[in-house]
């Protein structure tokens, strides 16, 4: 059940619904939009039934919602949402560039991938200072010293940052550098990850686990959406599947399901899902023609030196053609490029 507060609900209207709940032995979890404030109800549905809520100071409707995603759903907001991320906007009628390295390895590389990206037109820098690694013998990312090598280049370059965070105790500190959190396939039902992300005050891209349903995945968005943090961008990387001749399956289909059941932007990282540098172009078409609110690339200088996923990072001409292709497509379907 949620509840859809009326633009001139006050604070203590909130509290006293909060504390009504509470009486009634639920919870409320209260998330405050740039044009609208709702609160989420858990609990006995029926127990709520009796303490009149419609009729409290303060509120302009009662949802029951029939998914198990009630905040992140389109029930729940028929319109789709834009998420602003350092002032650029990802969803409604733009399509979003993010290119970066897979992780940053020297000021030097990370410098060099980002100016690739911003000549191409991307507007999003990503980069990983905290790399979620199959092996713990591979390279692990170079932790708070990465951050600090984002935030200079975000000072040169201008572009925000979207880097990962891997661990409930560190969100803090990465948000503290960040625009814009990720949290991985790996780490996609990491409830106390996405619960502190929801916590952090910043934009989270929540990458599709590699094993995980649409429903799945949507729930996961909901634990952030529950903590008070609707600013959330979906992300379909590929899946698990019998198929071997990509790293993943890309489930292009999960673009438009996830834009029905819910209002959150959808983008689509080509690079891990394809695993390869020569499908980055054809699954970067793929994704604007279904109508995915943007793309997430990785790139790098040197890739065959790359400490993680050189295979799959673009060089600076295929980058070029690519911002060419994303922009072209999105024009013909009515969108601009952010
Ligand atoms: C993303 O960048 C991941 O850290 C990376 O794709 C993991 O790759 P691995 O399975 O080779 O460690
Ligand atoms: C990444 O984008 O750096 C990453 C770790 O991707 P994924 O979680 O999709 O594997």
């Amino acid at each position: 059940m949620v509840i859809v507060m009326g633009p001139d609900s006050t604070p203590e209207d909130i509290d006293n619904l909060v504390e009504l709940v509470a009486s009634a032995g639920g919870e409320a979890y209260v998330t405050r939009g740039v044009s609208r404030t709702i609160i989420g109800l858990v609990g006995d549905v029926e127990r709520f039934a009796n303490l009149d809520l419609r009729a409290q100071p303060g509120v302009s409707d009662v949802l029951r919602i029939s998914v198990p995603y009630k905040l992140v759903s389109r029930e729940n907001n028929a319109n789709r949402s834009v998420v602003r991320v350092g002032g650029v906007p990802i969803g409604g009628a733009t399509t979003t560039m993010i290119a970066g390295p897979c992780a940053v390895e020297t000021p030097e590389q990370t410098r060099a991938a980002a100016r690739m990206a911003r000549d191409a037109g991307a507007s999003l820098l990503r980069g990983g200072a905290y790399k979620p690694r199959t092996s713990p013998y591979a390279f692990q990312g170079l932790g708070e010293a990465g951050l600090k090598i984002l935030a200079d280049v975000r000072d040169e370059t201008g572009l925000p940052i979207v880097t990962e965070v891997v661990d409930a105790a560190d969100v803090e500190l990465v948000a503290s550098y960040a625009d814009m959190l990720q949290i991985g396939t790996r780490n996609m039902q990491n409830f106390a990850l996405l619960r502190a992300a929801g916590e952090a005050g910043r934009p989270v891209l929540l990458k599709r686990g590699m094993n995980a349903t649409i429903e799945e995945w949507l729930m996961a968005a909901e634990y952030i959406a529950q903590r008070g943090n609707l600013d959330i961008v979906l992300c379909e990387r590929g899946i698990r599947t019998f198929e071997n001749a990509t790293r993943n399956t890309l489930d292009i289909s999960a673009v438009p399901v996830a834009q029905q059941l819910s209002h959150l932007p959808v983008i689509v990282d080509p690079s891990h899902s394809g695993g390869k540098r020569d499908l980055v172009l054809p699954l970067s078409r793929a994704a604007v023609a279904a109508g995915a609110d943007g793309v997430i690339v990785d790139v790098h200088p040197e890739p065959e030196t790359a400490l993680c996923d050189g295979p799959q990072a673009l060089v600076d001409g295929d980058l070029a053609e690519l911002a060419d292709v994303v922009g072209t497509l999105s024009g013909v379907l009515g969108r601009t490029m952010a």
